[in-house]
């Protein structure tokens, strides 16, 4: 019977199709042992495992059981986190909130305009198929996406800020009706199939409202992302904003900060702050998380009728020092 060096070296030489390298030059074993019954367990790193899975699966199937002859084979994928060498990795930061109409979608925008004017490149997931604002907030003109040779979307792009959103697919004014499955399918493309610019720092993904499934797709898809946690000073939104938090860090994501969204009126006439929605939110969650505050975000309307604050405007100058945050924790 085959011996385990054998195994593990022909395991080895068997292709990463994401990487067009063999798995023993991309890290791509995590797990491989041989049972006492002789049965095979593996655990394979896989890069855009919801592409190649069932493909590897069969190639690895063959060669263990026919080929080598084992009784018996377990496999387990996980999305490979491995980064070749000379390249950037890609960084993910998730915005999260719990509750609905907080600001996420603001403050990714924000967020993102605030890093381009730090100089970084980036990128906007808008994981909210359901209710995607993206392209509205940024006022961004929808066309047709191009795609590369490869078959990788080319994401739009408004004033450096690269966007791939399902507002890109559906016909106008018409609500989208997918379920479950398109859903997912949808999603797994935004994470694997886009074609950022080179050298891009940091995809913000948008999320939905509420703690559940694309949180949890998120986690399958880019293990690694980070995740920041909005909330407006109100009790309602704090404790929802301290479930989603807590959901993710359950779920083994990093949350790297709060923002307080909502947080104050600056009374034009005294310059006074007046805090209509109460104090206290934005604290309770990071403290509950054991994060910093990253900011506190004023009410208002950018002075220029968009939704994007300029960097000199008071809300505009609280999104530059969340850049700066996030720059130090993303180390980008
Ligand atoms: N700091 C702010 N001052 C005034 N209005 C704001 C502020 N932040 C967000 N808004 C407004 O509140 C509304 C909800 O914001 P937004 O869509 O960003 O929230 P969301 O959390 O992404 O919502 P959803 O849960 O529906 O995705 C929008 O009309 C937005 O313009
Ligand atoms: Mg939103």
């Amino acid at each position: 019977m085959t011996s385990y060096d054998d195994l593990r070296k022909k395991i080895e030489e068997i292709n990463d199709p994401g990487f067009k390298k063999p798995f023993g030059e991309v890290n791509g074993i995590k797990k491989l042992v041989v049972g006492p019954t002789g049965v095979a367990e593996l655990e394979i790193y896989l890069k855009d495992k919801a592409k190649y899975e069932q493909q590897v699966k069969i190639e690895i199937i063959k060669l263990v059981k026919i080929e080598l002859g084992f009784p018996g084979i377990k496999i387990e994928f996980l999305e490979s986190e491995f980064v070749p060498e000379g390249e950037k990795p890609m960084k993910y930061l998730a915005i999260a909130s719990g509750k609905g109409g907080v600001g996420k979608s603001s403050v990714t925008a924000n967020l993102a305009a605030a890093l381009i004017r730090k100089g970084k490149k980036v990128g906007i997931i808008d994981a909210d198929v359901y209710g995607p604002s993206i392209p509205n907030v940024l006022q961004l003109e929808v066309k047709p996406l191009s795609s590369t040779a490869d078959e990788k979307m080319i994401p739009l792009n408004k004033n450096g800020i690269e966007v791939i959103s399902t507002e890109f697919f559906m016909p106008p004014e018409k609500p989208l009706m997918w379920r479950g499955p398109m859903l997912g399918k949808m999603l797994v493309h935004f994470f694997n199939g886009v074609k950022w610019q080179d050298d891009i720092d940091l995809i913000l993904i948008d999320l939905p409202p509420g703690t559940g499934d694309v949180a949890l797709d998120v986690k399958s898809y880019v293990p690694k992302s980070k995740i920041m946690v909005v909330t407006t000073p109100h009790i309602n939104a704090s404790s929802i904003a301290v479930k989603a938090g807590i959901g993710a860090q359950n779920i083994g994501h990093e949350v790297i900060g709060v923002v307080e969204n909502m947080s104050y009126y600056l009374n034009t006439c005294n310059q006074k702050r007046e805090f209509i929605f109460g104090e206290g939110g934005g604290d309770a969650v990071a403290k509950k998380l054991g994060v910093p505050v990253f900011g506190q975000v004023p009410i208002g309307q950018p002075l220029d009728g968009s939704f994007i604050f300029g960097g000199k405007e008071e809300a505009g100058k609280v999104y530059n020092l969340i850049a700066d945050e996030v720059i130090k924790e993303m180390e980008i």
